[in-house]
């Protein structure tokens, strides 16, 4: 396997896939984190007319919390993407995977940071109050169901786009390693050495 124009075969690559060809550490984490944060918050969303009326509020609030922790970690894996180029996709994957993993994976990130906010405004206007645990915020806004109604509304159709979206992602990747039998799924799969460079 030394022809660089050819990717190596999902069975070759834990070996051989080269680090260039790799998200780094830090990104590879970031993903992982996220969609653990992402099945939590969309279950609990999900989930939010199933709950007794005496403990919905505790659970709103649970969703928002992990909600909130999604955004600050898409803003911050944003902020390392601008300065780590991610890897270029390896050379033998087909024109349309390269034309549209960019707009699959910029339109998740969209979502990712929409949802949190509407999803805020529909809290606050629902006049819940931000429980942090050791501290509350409190906005001290009544509940207004001429706002929140058509937030809410937005912010849970925008949840469903991203969860199709996800489903799409999901299915591509697997595709990638076990039809295609390509490196795309390992690049974003822990590395086994450890001393993998931070990047990208
Ligand atoms: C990526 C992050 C998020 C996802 C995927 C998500 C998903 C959802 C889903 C699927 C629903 C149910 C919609 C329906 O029943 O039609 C929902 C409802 C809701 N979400 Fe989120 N959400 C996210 C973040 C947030 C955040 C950050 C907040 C607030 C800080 C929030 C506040 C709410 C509220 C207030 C509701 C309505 C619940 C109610 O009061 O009845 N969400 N969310
Ligand atoms: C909640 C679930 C998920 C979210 C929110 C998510 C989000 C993302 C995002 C935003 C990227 C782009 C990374 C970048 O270039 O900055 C990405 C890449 C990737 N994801 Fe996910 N993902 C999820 C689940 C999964 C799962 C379950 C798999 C594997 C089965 C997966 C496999 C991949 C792979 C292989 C890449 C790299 C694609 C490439 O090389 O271009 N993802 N994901």
């Amino acid at each position: 396997m030394n022809n660089p124009t050819v990717s190596p075969t999902a069975d070759e690559a834990q070996r051989v896939l080269p680090q260039e060809l790799r998200y780094g550490s830090v990104a590879v984490g970031f993903h992982w984190v996220m969609v653990v944060l992402v099945v939590i918050v969309g279950v609990l969303g999900l989930l939010h007319d199933s709950w007794p009326r005496a403990t919905q509020g505790f659970w709103i609030n649970i969703h928002a919390m992990v909600g909130l922790a999604v955004w600050v970690l898409v803003m911050a894996r944003l902020g390392w993407r601008l300065t780590h180029r991610p890897p270029d996709l390896p050379p033998d994957v087909g024109q349309f995977s390269q034309r549209l993993s960019r707009p699959v994976h910029a339109l998740l990130y969209a979502l990712m940071l929409v949802i949190p906010a509407i999803g805020i405004v529909t809290f606050i206007y629902h006049g819940r109050i931000f429980d942090f645990g050791l501290f509350q915020v409190n906005f001290h806004v009544h509940s207004n169901r001429r706002i929140f109604h058509p937030t809410e509304n937005v912010h849970g159709y925008l949840a469903y786009g991203l969860f199709a979206l996800l489903g799409l992602h999901v299915l591509a990747a697997l595709w990638h390693h076990f039809v295609r039998r390509d490196a795309v799924l390992l690049r974003m799969w822990p590395a086994r050495r450890a001393g993998s460079e931070a990047g990208s």
